[in-house]
């Protein structure tokens, strides 16, 4: 595990940003794991303002986004796939049908997680783009978690309920599950770049880092990860104990 702790988020987010690009031009046909949340969005701006002003392209870049919320699908914009659509997709020149995500409409949940296995195994990812949740979920693997488990149905945390209650409208009835990939495919990315800004990370930072390897948190499996970089900001990086 590689810490990089930057003054500020715009600086980790320009390192972030480099990393994508080049996996991207050293390889065009690469596998990308992709997140949502507030923390990616500087991220996916950047990308976006880059491909508007440079060569690079993104015709042959596949996608596979780490959750999804259940009941939720497209149409409402809300859900992940919205979320991707509009902040990335639609904006480069990718090929929607190279993207993935998991359908929050399926009606029969167990044959959407195989499916969603399969899309990842035909798809071995290169470089898996990660968030981190206050109480040290990576996707929406929830505390607890076995680290051996694939894609699976979560019941969201109360504590992930109301982190996330800012990306919800006041009327809107928000989900208690989701879709989310599994902590033993997020492992098997060939490279990992976990970024967390804020002081709302910090404990989870702390944690994942300089404490124990436990399904109580998480992220803290990616201390056995071969190719794991952290970005950082001084906020989210303020409890460590050694810099
Ligand atoms: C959300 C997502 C995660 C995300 C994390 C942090 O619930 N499922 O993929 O990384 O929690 O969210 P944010 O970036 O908004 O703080």
């Amino acid at each position: 595990m590689k810490v990089l702790i930057f003054d500020n988020a715009t600086e980790a987010v320009n390192h972030a940003f480099s990393i994508v690009r080049e996996q991207v031009v050293n390889k065009p046909k690469s596998v990308l794991g992709l997140a949502t949340g507030g923390t990616p969005i500087k991220l996916y701006r950047k990308m976006v303002a880059d491909f508007h002003t440079s060569a690079i392209n993104y015709k042959m870049v596949r996608s596979i986004n780490l959750d999804e919320y259940i009941g939720l699908d497209y149409y409402s914009i809300y859900s992940y796939a919205y979320y991707m659509d509009y902040n990335l997709f639609s904006k480069l020149n990718m090929d929607i049908s190279n993207t993935h995500i998991q359908n929050g409409k399926a009606k029969d949940l167990k044959k959407e997680c195989i499916r969603y296995n399969k899309v990842i195994t035909d798809n071995p990812i290169d470089l898996q783009i990660l968030g981190l949740g206050q109480n040290g979920h990576i996707g929406f693997n929830e505390p607890g978690t076995s680290f051996d488990l694939e894609t699976h149905v979560v019941e969201l945390d109360e504590s992930t309920i109301e982190a996330n209650k800012k990306y919800f409208g006041k009327l809107v009835k928000q989900p208690t599950k989701a879709f989310t990939m599994g902590i033993k495919s997020i492992m098997k990315s060939k490279k990992i770049l976990l970024m967390a800004y804020g002081e709302s990370k910090a404990d989870a930072v702390k944690r994942m880092i300089e404490e124990e390897v436990t399904e109580d948190l998480p992220a803290s499996i990616l201390q056995k990860h071969d190719d794991c970089i952290i970005l950082l900001d001084k906020e989210a990086a303020s409890k460590l104990s050694k810099r």
